[in-house]
């Protein structure tokens, strides 16, 4: 199952079968932690200092010492893809509360542990990828930022995991899920991305996404390549009419939308879909040496 798995725990390499946290950990006991997802190519992690920058603001929202400097975390991720072998893969970094009484307080956990694993991840199939993907809209909602913000990348997934289970037992690849308000988010691991008259939009982080990071990327390739982008309030209605959609993430990459509640998208995989695609995996050859 994880036979190709790297995992480098509290400043040491362990073997992906023994590698464990204690089920006193807060991390495991209630989602308290933080964390990141990046990819690496050629052995190297793809915009890694903006991926510590998020890791710090999500663990400053939850008070959450990260007991590493970042050069010391730039180092356990050297030390974790040395280890792997796998040329290009998925790093998770972890930062957990760490090991405490059963209570909820965190004051009880006086040491964060840091987890760096380097794996494979493949969200979709490239039949997938290349004919596009379903997605029906979630009813799980997105919590409200005065709930719990959606900037902060926690240990906790589970609205994102209900709305999964929504497209698992609809038999489609993703779900989109919707604030409060009504208004799209986001998908489950993933920021959305429509095209509507030759604009190119997604919903702004405040709405219950996750600022993500290949989301920026690809709004600066948009600019770069001279295509019309800006964040704008969406609606399911905006979904069914949209001329293309797609999704983005650091596991995702760029996955086309060809099917949203049943109603098909007009163009899968669109030109726009297309360009920003191919731009984004030139980008990464030329940010990463390959
Ligand atoms: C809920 C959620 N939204 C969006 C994203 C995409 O963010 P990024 O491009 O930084 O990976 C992720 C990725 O992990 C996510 O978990």
């Amino acid at each position: 199952m994880f036979e190709q798995a790297s995992c480098w725990i509290d400043g040491k390499i362990v073997p992906a079968a023994q590698a464990s946290v204690s089920v006193f950990d807060h991390g495991f006991l209630y989602g308290d932690g933080v964390f990141e997802g990046v990819r690496f190519y050629h052995r190297k992690a793809f915009r890694l200092p903006l991926h510590f920058k998020r890791l710090r603001r999500s663990a400053a929202a939850l008070q959450l010492r990260i007991p590493l400097s970042f050069v010391e975390l730039d180092t356990a991720v050297a030390e974790t893809i040395a280890a792997s072998p796998l040329d290009e893969g998925y790093l998770r970094i972890i930062v957990t509360r760490g090991v405490g009484v059963l209570g909820i307080n965190p004051a009880s956990c006086p040491r964060p542990g840091v987890i760096v694993i380097a794996d494979q991840l493949q969200m979709v199939s490239e039949a997938q990828r290349s004919q596009g993907v379903r997605a029906i809209i979630a009813s799980t909602r997105r919590l409200r930022p005065d709930q719990l913000d959606s900037r902060i990348k926690s240990l906790n997934y589970l609205n994102a995991i209900l709305a999964r289970i929504e497209a698992n037992v609809a038999g489609v690849e993703e779900a989109i899920l919707l604030n409060d308000r009504g208004a799209v988010a986001e998908g489950t691991a993933d920021n959305l991305f429509i095209v509507s008259d030759g604009v190119l939009l997604t919903p702004p982080a405040t709405e219950g996404a996750l600022a993500g990071i290949t989301r920026q990327t690809v709004l600066e390739l948009a600019a770069g390549a001279g295509i019309a982008a800006r964040e704008a309030l969406l609606t399911p209605y905006d979904l069914y009419n949209a001329e293309e959609c797609f999704l983005t993430g650091t596991g995702a990459k760029l996955i086309p939308v060809r099917e949203i509640d049943g109603r098909k998208i007009a163009a899968c995989p669109g030109p726009v879909y297309r360009h920003l695609s191919q731009a984004f995996a030139d980008l990464v050859r030329r940010e990463t040496g390959g």
